[in-house]
């Protein structure tokens, strides 16, 4: 096994940067096919916390080649951002890090767009992140976005000038916002042209040739399977495919480049921004969660408190279906040790399949189990044996209702906090 893609099943913000994380120490290659700086992914290693948005979570160790794809959307200005912050850790990325001149560029007006869009729509606003990503790649879709090898080439400012016209119509017409100025966008951008540009290199070859010499690849994703742009909770969905197909249309590789898919989930639910949570815990049930802060469930790049709620089955098995998942990494159980009772929700009533409109979702009724607690930490587990039977016993249980071996377990946010299974690359 060469290849593992690295999926969100539930709506982001289940681990994928930890776990990629943990499997570049023994990889070669991470590539991000989608998605922008919407993502954010934490690693922590040995206490010490990292956040990725766009650049892939495998570059910390400096064995790594990692790769910013075709299908993603970039924002110069957040992106060299980060690669100041991984200077200020002590961490080289030139000659390691690639950005394809496919990949788009977002510009002020996305931003902008994506802001006044969402203020509009008021009540019935998506909870974006505010980064542009949606006016990004509609775009894009519209033939009328800028990419990479547009910002290098001597035809930007033509292009530029007559993308900012359209633009300009629009902030006006829809938004009643006032034109933004040429000039100082050009000058903002030719300053990150000559910045990125020593970055730039042919990523869709590198990977094949990696493939081809069967060194270990891994795909990271960003966003989580319910946020797809086609099979999500639409329209509370991002702008991009985030199922291991994304991977192949995002980077430009084939289907059979991808060996294995890693579905991360957490053991519970979270969601950040708005549309419908079947098993979103009521009001009363939050106390039994009371510090977002300490379960980590604040929104990495928003910094918005995340929604939660209990193990959503029916959910897990058609995101699982859609992304081809072979194994399970299974998030978070050290959250759920203190509770009394841990429910899991295994069907939704008088419904055998995953609703596709957020009308039906909205009123499914979730079937619960309810299961005993363990109530000690499992923190400090390195073995599967040594969990407490009672958490043992819901991991059986997820592998049953879902059909698919867990590969791991992790009980807390450091790269050393994980219970293997089966084994990934060794
Ligand atoms: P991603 O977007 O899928 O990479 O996930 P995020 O990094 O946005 O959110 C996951 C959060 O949970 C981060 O703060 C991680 O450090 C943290 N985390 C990951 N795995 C575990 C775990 O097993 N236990 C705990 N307590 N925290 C974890
Ligand atoms: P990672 O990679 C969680 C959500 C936003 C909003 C919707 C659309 O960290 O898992 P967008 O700005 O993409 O147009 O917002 O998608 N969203 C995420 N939620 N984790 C993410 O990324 C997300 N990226 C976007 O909150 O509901
Ligand atoms: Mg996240």
């Amino acid at each position: 096994m060469t290849t593992v893609a690295i999926m969100g099943m539930q709506w982001g913000d289940e681990g994928k940067g930890k776990i990629t994380h943990l499997l570049s120490e023994q990889a070669v290659h991470i590539a991000r096919a989608q998605g922008g700086n919407n993502a954010g992914h934490t690693v922590v290693d040995r206490g010490q916390e990292y956040r990725f948005h766009l650049i892939p979570s495998g570059i910390l160790f400096p064995h790594t080649k990692c790769y910013i794809g075709g299908g993603t959307v970039i924002d110069p200005a957040s992106l060299l951002e980060e690669t100041l912050g991984l200077v200020k850790h002590g961490v080289q990325y030139v000659n390691r890090l690639y950005i394809s001149p496919y990949a788009h560029l977002i510009l002020p007006y996305h931003r902008l767009i994506d802001q006044l869009a969402e203020k509009q729509k008021g009540g019935s606003a998506v909870g974006t992140t505010g980064r542009g990503i949606g006016p990004c790649y509609a775009d894009k879709a519209n033939r009328c976005g800028l990419r990479i090898a547009d910002l290098l080439s001597e035809s930007f400012p033509d292009r530029l000038k007559a993308t900012l016209e359209l633009k300009n119509r629009e902030l006006q017409g829809l938004y009643g916002h006032e034109p933004l100025a040429l000039e100082p966008i050009l000058t903002e951008y030719r300053g990150y042209a000559k910045r990125l540009a020593p970055l730039v290199g042919p990523v869709e070859e590198m990977l094949y040739r990696a493939g081809k010499k069967g060194e270990r690849i891994l795909f990271e994703g960003a966003q989580g399977a319910l946020l797809d742009n086609t099979f999500g909770t639409y329209p509370f969905v991002t702008s991009s495919c985030t199922l291991a197909g994304g991977v192949c249309s995002g980077l430009g590789v084939g289907p059979s480049a991808i060996a294995q898919v890693l579905g991360v989930a957490k053991v519970y639910t979270t969601r950040v921004g708005n549309g419908p949570f079947p098993t979103e815990l009521s009001g009363e049930e939050m106390a039994l969660f009371p510090d977002h802060r300490a379960s980590r469930e604040i929104g990495t790049t928003t910094g918005r408190k995340r929604r939660m709620g209990w193990l959503d089955i029916p959910l897990l098995r058609h995101t699982a279906m859609l992304n081809g998942v072979t194994h399970l990494a299974l998030m978070k159980l050290d959250i759920l040790d203190q509770l009394d009772e841990v429910k899991i929700c295994v069907g939704y009533k008088h419904l055998n399949h995953f609703p596709p409109t957020v009308e039906e979702l909205a009123q499914v009724h979730p079937i619960y189990e309810t299961l005993p607690g363990w109530k000690t930490s499992t923190q400090n587990v390195q073995v599967y044996n040594e969990l407490p039977s009672q958490a043992k016993k819901i991991i059986r249980r997820i592998e049953e209702l879902c059909e698919l071996p867990v590969a791991l377990i992790s009980v807390g946010p450091d790269r050393e906090k994980t219970i293997w299974l089966e084994p990934f690359f060794q």
